[in-house]
């Protein structure tokens, strides 16, 4: 990991077009039809909701079986104007001839229950008007009928996609409004191993020792070193024998480990948390952290029977039943379905093979069945999913994974942003409400027609999307912290008062990197907020999930056993590609693979600190 942000095959010019774009949610609600065929199986409903603007739109489509089960299904429409055309589908095999469309089931959307839905989408253009298809059919029977059942709503729109809040943000109208408060953790304490809202609460962090003393080991080290940081299950060897890097324990030593902190630590519960990493064709669409297993080498079973199985059995093993084991599930992979699938054939693999989505409903329904264990889904960060087209398709496909597994939404308890990334948890000086000289700070270079300046505003965002797309109001967010604390002398102190929106976003950021979709050992950065519980509402924790001091990936390629590559977003003299705006990496030069300990950027990490160490 970690990949870039890349908005979307449909790129920047989309995101630009949004500016001069009145926005439509068309929010058609096809009507609900009772099969007429000779089986008489097939009724169905289909909701179609689009973003739009200036010759672009972004659609969501949800199918919903009203009918007999079916084992697979082809959904057609007619797009009203012969000028609307799909460019890039997700979730199904999209075709068009003419204005007809056809939509074929991946393997693993195919099977739709009774009562059963499936989410899918495409972004497309038009020129003229751009009418929604109203003639939608499954297996060539219409869901236009007359089965008098009340019409769902339109998919509700997340606070994003509301026309009102995309043609002009006027300040003071937050697109990311407050959530709504989870529920509050009971007063009296919870019986240990109890399952409960929020693991964080009440609780200590497990202390690594592996990373302890890598830290310890380096001058000063021993300010950060009792604080608790993730263990990363990044091959199917560090299961039993510890991750790459000089990380010797594995998962049992841990979990044994944390038995010990526990016991010495009074009734306060234990929070150990477990970054599950091994999906085949991982890192997608990058290299640095390619891993060991490949879906054409049968990587999808192995991952569950070698990976997953095998850690889900330890966990579940009594002796651990009174600590709260936290799993980070799947850093990138989700989101890399929403944004990479175009430009990257092992992105394409991982989503016509289903080998992503399937791979992490089996994570979710091993892990949530364990009663002590909390799942937390990777969910990017706000310079990857924060523009339109990526935000909306992102919820509908956490939903749909969601929606496949044994318990539903209720597998997933909470999303977590910015795992080893460098957002800024909040930018203190300015708000994508700001209005330098009059104009919106959307416009600048640096925020780029995003909808979000920073991961806490980013984070509640998608939390209230979730929400209204179905999830529990218990979900709980988490943000990375470990790398975004952005100190030292270029942190600025105030906002500028520069009156052009590019000089005074630069003046005032504090995310000093060159462009926010640069991603590897970012020169500069420090270590940011210690983890902490509930900093805000809707938010679990700040946790520190990538521990600082491990490499994000290699300078130059460097020869390892594994599968590691090397990305040149992680070489200090790369100019960068159309992903980064063309601009320099910003790596730190001299790196080892990723998760190898890499002394300069820790000693840098501390000494850019925010707060301060102490
Ligand atoms: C690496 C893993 C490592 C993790 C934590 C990832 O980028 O690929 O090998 O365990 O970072 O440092």
């Amino acid at each position: 990991m970690r990949s870039t942000p890349r908005p979307g095959a449909v790129g920047s010019t989309v995101r630009r077009g949004l500016v001069a774009a009145a926005v439509l949610a068309l929010g058609a609600t096809a009507a609900v039809a009772t099969a007429t065929s000779a089986s008489a199986a097939v009724a169905c409903k289909v909701n179609y909701s689009a973003s739009e603007w200036q010759g672009g739109m972004s659609a969501n489509l949800t199918i919903q079986n009203l009918g007999d089960a079916l084992n697979n299904w082809t959904l057609t429409f007619t797009f009203p104007n012969s000028s609307q055309k799909v460019s890039q589908g997700w979730s199904g095999n999209w075709s068009q001839s003419g204005s007809n469309v056809t939509v074929t089931a991946m393997d693993w959307n195919k099977s739709l229950a009774n009562g059963g839905s499936t989410s899918i989408g495409f972004n497309g253009s038009w020129s003229g008007s751009n009418p929604a298809p109203t003639d939608f059919k499954i297996n060539g029977v219409a869901c236009n009928g007359t089965t008098p059942v009340s019409p769902s709503p339109p998919i509700s729109p997340s606070p994003q996609v509301s026309p009102s809040s995309q043609v002009s943000p006027s300040p003071g109208t937050s697109p990311s409004a407050s959530p709504s408060p989870a529920v509050s953790p009971s007063s009296s304490p919870p019986p240990p191993g109890e399952h409960v809202d929020n693991p964080y609460v009440g609780a200590t962090g497990y202390v690594n020792p592996d990373w302890s003393a890598s830290a310890k080991s380096e001058p000063g080290g021993s300010r950060v070193a009792n604080i608790s940081t993730a263990v990363w299950l990044d091959r199917i060897a560090a299961i039993t024998s510890g991750s790459a890097g000089n990380n010797s324990k594995g998962l049992r030593d841990h979990l044994d480990e944390a038995v010990k902190q526990d016991a010495a630590n009074g009734d306060t519960p234990l929070t150990i948390q477990v970054v599950i990493y091994d999906l085949p064709n991982r890192d997608c669409s990058a290299l640095a952290s390619n891993g060991e297993l490949k879906i054409a080498q049968n990587g999808l079973a192995r991952y569950k029977s070698e990976y997953i199985d095998v850690i889900a059995g330890i966990m579940a093993d009594s002796k651990y039943s009174n600590l709260r084991i936290v799993t980070i599930i799947e850093p990138d992979s989700l989101p890399n379905l929403i944004t990479n699938v175009n430009a990257f054939q092992a992105c394409q693999e991982a989503q016509s093979s289903g080998a992503y989505v399937q791979g992490v409903q089996y994570a979710l329904n091993k892990l949530h069945a364990i009663k002590n264990v909390y799942t937390y889904v990777d969910a990017a960060h706000h310079a990857w999913l924060g523009w339109d087209n990526n935000f909306q398709p992102m919820v509908n496909l956490f939903h749909q994974v969601a929606t496949g597994t044994t318990a539903g939404v209720n597998s997933i308890d909470g999303f977590i942003v910015n795992t080893a990334n460098f957002g800024a948890t909040v930018e203190p000086y300015f708000t994508i409400n700001s209005t330098p000289g009059g104009q919106s700070v959307r416009q600048s270079k640096w925020v780029d027609w995003n909808w979000y300046v920073d991961e806490q505003s980013f984070a509640v965002g998608l939390r209230n999307a979730l929400v209204a797309k179905g999830f529990p109001n218990t979900i709980g967010m988490l943000i990375d912290t470990s790398r975004n604390g952005w100190g030292g002398s270029a942190r600025p102190t105030k906002a500028s008062t520069a009156t052009n929106p590019d000089t005074f976003v630069n003046e005032s950021r504090i995310d000093r990197r060159i462009h926010a979709g640069n991603w590897c050992n970012q020169s500069g950065a420090g270590m940011g907020e210690r983890p902490k519980a509930n900093p805000t509402a809707g938010l679990d924790a700040y946790v520190w999930i990538k521990p600082p001091g491990e490499s994000d990936g290699s300078s130059s390629a460097i020869d390892n056993d594994e599968g590691k590559g090397f990305d040149r977003m992680c070489d200090p003299t790369y100019t960068g590609n159309s992903l980064n705006g063309n601009n320099m990496s910003g790596a730190l030069g001299g790196a080892p693979v990723s998760g190898h300990w890499f002394s300069a950027q820790f000693q840098q990490l501390m000494q850019n600190a925010y707060p301060p160490l102490s």
